[in-house]
Parts: C-alpha cells; sequence; structure tokens
C-alpha cells in the first residue's frame, strides 16, 4: 500500500477534483458546488488541498473564504466546504490527513476561525466545537437537526477568541437549500 500524498490543486486538477465528489457523494451536486466555489471571487483566498495516492486522486477538501459580520477587531475566516475521499480509499486517514493538513496551512497564512457545517463527531475529532453557543451564527438559521453541526475551531493552537456575529459566506455558498436541507 502506498501513502497517499497532500498538494494544493492546480487549475489543470479540476477534473480530478470534480471526480473525486461525484465517486464520494454518488451525485453531482457537491461537484457542482467545488466547480462553482472555484470560480468564485467571493470565495477568494481559497485552499484546495487534493490527495492522491500512487497518482490517482482518491480526495479533496476545499476551504472557501468568510466574514463575520460586525466582528471587531475583524477575523480573517474560512469554510470547510466540501470534504470527499473516494469509498475505495475511505477509513485509511486521508479524510484526517486533508484537514489536518488544511487547518495546518490555514494557521500559517494567518486565517484565525475555521468553520464546518457537519458531522459532529467526526469534526468534533479535530477539535471543532459548536459555533452557536459563541454567538457564532450561521449564514442560515438552521434546522434544528443541524444546530449541533455548525462548528468551529481556531486552525492553529490558541483559544478561539471573543469575535461574534453572523458568518457571511461566498455566493455560491449563499443558497438557502445548502443549509437547510
Ligand atoms: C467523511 C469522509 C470524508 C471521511 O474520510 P476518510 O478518509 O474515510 O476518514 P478517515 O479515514 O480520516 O477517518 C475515518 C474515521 O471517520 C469515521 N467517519 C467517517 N465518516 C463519518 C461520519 N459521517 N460521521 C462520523 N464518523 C465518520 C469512520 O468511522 C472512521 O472512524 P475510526 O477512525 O474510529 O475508525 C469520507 O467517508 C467521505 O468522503 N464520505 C462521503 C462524503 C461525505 O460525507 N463528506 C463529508 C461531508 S462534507
Amino acid at each position: 500500500m502506498t501513502t497517499p500524498q497532500v498538494r494544493e490543486a492546480a487549475d489543470d486538477d479540476l477534473d480530478r477534483v470534480l471526480a473525486v465528489h461525484r465517486q464520494a457523494f454518488g451525485q453531482e451536486t457537491e461537484a457542482g458546488l467545488v466547480r462553482d466555489l472555484l470560480a468564485d471571487p467571493s470565495a477568494a483566498p481559497r485552499l484546495s488541498l487534493l490527495a492522491t495516492d500512487g497518482g490517482r486522486p482518491v480526495g479533496h477538501i476545499l476551504f472557501t473564504a468568510v466574514t463575520v459580520a460586525g466582528a471587531h477587531p475583524p477575523v480573517a475566516a474560512a469554510i470547510l466546504a466540501p470534504l470527499a475521499v473516494v469509498p475505495g480509499a475511505q477509513g485509511r486517514g486521508i479524510g484526517r490527513r486533508l484537514v489536518e493538513d488544511g487547518l495546518r496551512r490555514l494557521a500559517a497564512s494567518g486565517t484565525d476561525l475555521v468553520f464546518v457545517l457537519g458531522d459532529p463527531q467526526y469534526y468534533g475529532r479535530f477539535g471543532f466545537e459548536p459555533a452557536s453557543p459563541r454567538g457564532l451564527a450561521a449564514p442560515y438559521p438552521l434546522p434544528e437537526a443541524y444546530a449541533e453541526a455548525w462548528l468551529v475551531r481556531r486552525p492553529g493552537p490558541g483559544a478561539i477568541g471573543t469575535a461574534t456575529g453572523r458568518v457571511d459566506c461566498a455566493e455560491m455558498l449563499r443558497r438557502p437549500e445548502l443549509w437547510q436541507e
């Protein structure tokens, strides 16, 4: 078994990146979202990481810029969405590598906060914690079932801080159905 490698995805990796999402989610929705976010100026700066195994694309993670409305002083923030590992490569720590590598790179580039709307059990193991109780509201009201899924962490060491406000995301993520279904 080879060791998966993680690198920044280049423009000409687009087809590989989209194929990873199609395989992992078994539908077109997330691949379409990734394509839209990669072309969305309001999503910059972005961090797009591709995992390969023996040259084969096996995983991808995308972080895009968000703002925290009304935070003083302003915070540099990002959202993780989406993350995918192809079915044949799941359970080998590739998702963990992508999340941890992404957090490291975001910390190094000065990001203060990283948000995710995802399974608290999965993301809790990376130190994400509920964001709403800290006064960091999701861009759209979340259904009751997802209340615990809106999560935040500081990518590097240290406390989350005291910024509060509503998160405003890239235009391509400003679709209520992405947050409420
Ligand atoms: C979720 C996903 C990215 C995890 O990738 P992965 O490479 O298999 O993850 P890792 O190998 O790093 O971690 C596997 C661990 O996560 C757990 N896990 C996987 N999916 C999980 C989920 N949805 N909720 C909770 N735990 C989950 C596994 O049980 C395993 O636990 P263990 O370490 O105790 O055995 C991958 O399964 C995937 O792409 N799934 C389909 C798409 C998806 O749901 N993406 C996430 C939402 S954006």
